[in-house]
């Protein structure tokens, strides 16, 4: 029996992320799978090695034979991933955008296909569209899908695929998956969400209806700033036979180290996933009431536009937040990051430790300024990853740089 048979919580289920079936009859293993830092696998004979070629020994169990095809410790991370979302199987990537980029090609996209996606992405997953798929004759539709007129806009444009993230990058909008994954089986489209910001601990969205979620596995997955991967997990098995088929073909496959640091990333993601939630949340009402904020965006505070949304959704509302500064200048944000000095201006998020992201000059860069106006994204927004510090220290390094 592994765990898989049984009916834990999450959070148990991570803790244990990876670790070997205790029942088995081999004395002394591991209780941390090793690194299985090899190219080839060997077999106990041609006959085994004929039939390791097609992914699984003659009883059944994935098996191994050249890194590009999968190693334990990627596998090991693919199935906590896997039973963590719901899902009926896992791939996991090198990177979040690898990742991304194979769970389109998997959906179906290709030339003549129509994608809708939210207007809300993160800045290069809408440039992959544009620069590798719109090229190739996928029409590209953009639409804001966080509003209440989704499900028409939906219907309108019967796309072959639609593309949404739980929580948007950076004005942290949320979309409403029972919605639109009730809209998308209505066209026949199949449904992608980039769940990075929400982590299997706070939504599952195949338990939602979706197709297949994908994470930048670089952020609250890993959490420590110290991988970089992606992992996409399906609701159906053809989906996630052609997940693999593009992992190999593009030899997109992720590494036995970085799948090492992630499966020990799982096994604390609940209680840091519950800090940051906690901190994020005490930070969101200080700035809140703060002379030199104009707004702050968080979808646990009651004037948020998906409040109620985000309420029926998440177990909580994540450790994501955004706001604007009163003076909406590139000056007084340079100003606002160069006086931090706990909070660590870099572009990444999901860490233990507290980020603040400029959007202009980071994770929007490379959209026109009339793209980020169209957004929302003012020149005085400033993201903010909440970290698991003690919540006074984020709140007082806040304090001081906003003085
Ligand atoms: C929401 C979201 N999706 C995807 C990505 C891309 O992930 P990666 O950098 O691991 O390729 C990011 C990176 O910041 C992101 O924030």
């Amino acid at each position: 029996m592994s765990q898989h048979d049984h009916h834990w919580s999450i959070e148990t289920c991570l803790v244990h992320a990876g670790v070997p079936n205790r029942l088995s009859d081999v004395a002394g293993r591991a209780t941390v799978l090793p690194i299985h830092a090899s190219t080839t696998y060997l077999h106990p004979s041609a006959e085994a090695l004929d039939q390791a070629f097609s992914g699984s020994t003659a009883s059944g169990e994935r098996t191994f034979f050249y890194a590009r095809y999968g190693n334990p410790n990627a596998c090991a991370f693919e199935e906590s991933m896997a039973q963590a979302e719901s899902g009926v199987g896992a791939v996991a990537f090198g990177s979040g955008m690898a990742a991304i980029y194979a769970a389109l090609l998997a959906a179906g996209l290709a030339t003549g296909t129509k994608i809708l996606a939210s207007r809300d992405l993160y800045g290069p997953t809408t440039e992959l569209l544009r620069t590798v798929f719109a090229p190739i004759g996928v029409e590209v539709i953009l639409a804001d899908l966080c509003s209440s007129t989704t499900v028409d806009v939906v219907h309108a444009e019967q796309p072959d695929v639609i593309l949404v993230e739980t929580i948007s990058n950076p004005l942290v909008k949320v979309v409403d998956l029972d919605a639109m994954s009730a809209a998308a089986q209505e066209v026949g489209a199949v449904t992608v969400v980039d769940s990075t910001f929400t982590t299997p601990y706070l939504v599952k969205p195949i338990e939602h209806g979706f197709d297949l979620v994908v994470h930048s596995a670089t952020k609250y997955i890993g959490g420590h700033g110290d991988s970089t991967a992606g992992v996409a997990i399906s609701a159906k098995r053809t989906l996630l036979d052609q997940l693999r088929t593009y992992a190999i073909l593009l030899g997109a496959m992720l590494s036995p180290f970085e799948s090492h640091l992630l499966l020990r990333g799982l096994r604390t993601l609940s209680l840091r996933v519950e800090r940051q939630c906690q901190n994020a949340a005490q930070v969101a009402h200080f700035l809140q009431q703060h002379p030199a904020i104009a707004c702050v965006h968080y979808p646990g505070l009651p004037n948020h536009p998906q409040h109620a949304i985000a309420t029926r959704l998440f177990h909580r509302y994540g450790g994501l937040l955004a706001f604007e500064l009163q003076e909406q200048s590139r000056a007084a944000a340079f100003r606002f990051m160069n006086r931090l000095q706990l909070c660590l201006p870099a572009t990444t998020l999901g860490d233990v430790f507290s980020l603040v992201s400029y959007p202009p000059i980071s994770s929007h860069r490379t959209l026109t300024e009339a793209d980020r106006s169209n957004m929302g994204i003012t020149e005085g927004c400033i993201r903010l990853s909440v970290g698991i510090e003690q919540a006074q220290d984020i709140i007082s390094d806040l304090a001081q740089a906003l003085e």
